[in-house]
């Protein structure tokens, strides 16, 4: 394992968020903050943050409580925020165009609404997010379970890439065509909690809850544990009907979480590591002293939220997403909010990607769905890159080749060149986004909606 170096120098800092109880104050405040992220020879990095720091705030809610924060934009641009994963109430849902007004600077805008499931969630901008997110706005949302789980610690771990220049400040380059329509913005320096290491500690023996968060623009990250042993106990807040073994890398597309239970299984250290090709870097890393009381038995499953069972597959509509585009496989044309254009065009207007054909926020949605329907989509991946895709408001199956239900998540990773289905029950009436993750991509056109009612 390596350690990991910022730019030349070699140093890890810690720079933790404060967790604060739903009971503190209720606003959110999104404004210009700096903080350290660089070892401290550099500067600060000046972000833009939720409360002064990024990740911002920690909620935390009793499962089925509401959560009610009034968003303060003391930017000098407008925005919102989109509670990430939550089946809430879809005027709610933060998506400026589609279910708000953007929150103009100065303005403000009071966010309530119920969190029905146990999990572990996120918060973050939605208008500009291939920028607003990058700057820093985003945070954990938590919902918890009614019975404490049989654990020494609960640790939330938010991982993060940023694109610094020699001073440590945030490159602007956010509409640079190359990461459009490649794999996306990717940086060259990743953080775990805001820190280039996070320095944790613990006990051998103990066993621990890892929330999982990969806030990247664009990294899907290889993971491993050392020094402990690992159960996937749910995904993207969702617990797993059977806790599973990790396997020695898993990944993590942007957007996804993964709920582990991990056991301490060296007397030194144990370390969440992140695989790049031959190496591996701390992303954190547990101090190991003394020795805990070690369970016997592998986790039992979490407690399963509310409507969580598969739908049956025999009625369900069937719905096909085409992606398409990005470089070599660029776009001959396609449809967009300016009309049918060339390739070439809409790469001028910064569009590089479609859906079924279009390119950028259709009109009409993919699909109209009725309270309660099942559905089936296929995203079909005719593109060289590969795609995180997201549904806002309710979460779907993923589906395996003999159609059997997997993972109940919010964002799948399709890989390029594959076909993945997923069954969704349209259980939440509103307008809800479908779009890739990479936040670029989302950006240069691969967006759509769905309208349940
Ligand atoms: Cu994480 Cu459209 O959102
Ligand atoms: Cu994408």
């Amino acid at each position: 394992m390596k350690r990991r170096t910022f730019l030349a120098s070699a140093a890890a800092v810690a720079a933790l968020p404060t967790p604060l109880r739903a009971s503190s104050p209720r606003t959110l405040t999104a404004a210009p903050s700096a903080v350290r992220i660089a070892p401290p020879e550099y500067p600060e990095t000046q972000i833009w943050a939720y409360d002064q720091t990024s990740p911002g705030t920690e909620l935390r809610v009793p499962q089925g409580a509401d959560l009610h924060r009034r968003l303060i934009n003391n930017l000098d641009t407008p925005t919102s925020v989109h509670w990430h994963g939550i089946r809430l109430n879809n005027a709610m849902d933060g998506v400026p165009g589609l279910t708000q007004q953007a929150v103009m600077p100065g303005a403000d805008f009071d966010y309530r609404f119920r969190c029905p499931d146990a999990g572990t969630f996120w918060y973050h901008s939605h208008l500009k997010s291939n920028e607003q997110i990058e700057r820093g706005l985003y945070g954990p949302l938590i919902v918890e379970e009614p019975q404490p789980l049989d654990i020494d610690a609960d640790h939330v771990l938010m991982i993060d890439d940023w694109r610094l220049d020699q001073t440590a400040q945030i490159i602007g380059d956010f509409q640079n065509g190359h990461d459009l329509s490649h794999g996306g913005r990717l940086g060259n320096v990743v953080t775990c909690n805001g820190a280039m290491e996070l320095r944790l500690t613990g006990r051998q023996g103990d066993r621990l809850r890892l929330r999982l968060i990969n806030a990247a623009n664009a990294r899907v990250f290889t993971l491993a544990l050392h020094g402990m042993r690992g159960w996937i106990v749910a995904t993207d807040g969702m617990p797993v009907s059977q806790p599973r073994l990790v396997d020695d890398t898993f990944l993590l597309a942007p957007a996804q979480r993964l709920d582990l239970i991990v056991d301490i299984t060296d007397s030194e250290e144990a370390t969440l590591l992140d695989v790049v090709g031959e190496d591996s870097f701390a992303l954190a890393s547990f101090a190991v002293s003394g020795s805990g009381s070690p369970r016997q038995s592998p986790p039992a499953p979490l407690p399963p939220n509310p409507n969580s069972t598969p739908a049956d597959q025999a009625d369900a509509r069937q719905l096909v997403v085409k992606m398409q585009g990005g470089a070599m496989a660029w776009l001959d044309s396609a449809n967009s909010p300016a009309g049918e254009k060339s390739g070439r065009d809409l790469a001028a207007d910064g569009l590089f990607w479609a859906l079924n054909d279009y390119a950028g926020r259709p009109e009409a949605p993919l699909a109209e769905l009725s309270v309660g329907e099942p559905a089936i989509i296929e995203f079909v991946n005719d593109t060289m890159w590969p795609h995180a895709m997201h549904l806002h408001g309710q979460h779907f199956f993923e589906l395996d080749a003999t159609s059997t239900p997997g993972d109940f998540r919010d964002t799948t990773l399709v890989h390029r060149g594959e076909t993945r289905r997923v069954l969704l029950t349209a259980d939440n009436p509103g307008d809800w986004l479908l779009h890739c993750h990479m936040l670029g991509h989302h950006a240069a056109g691969m967006g759509t909606w769905i309208k349940v009612s």
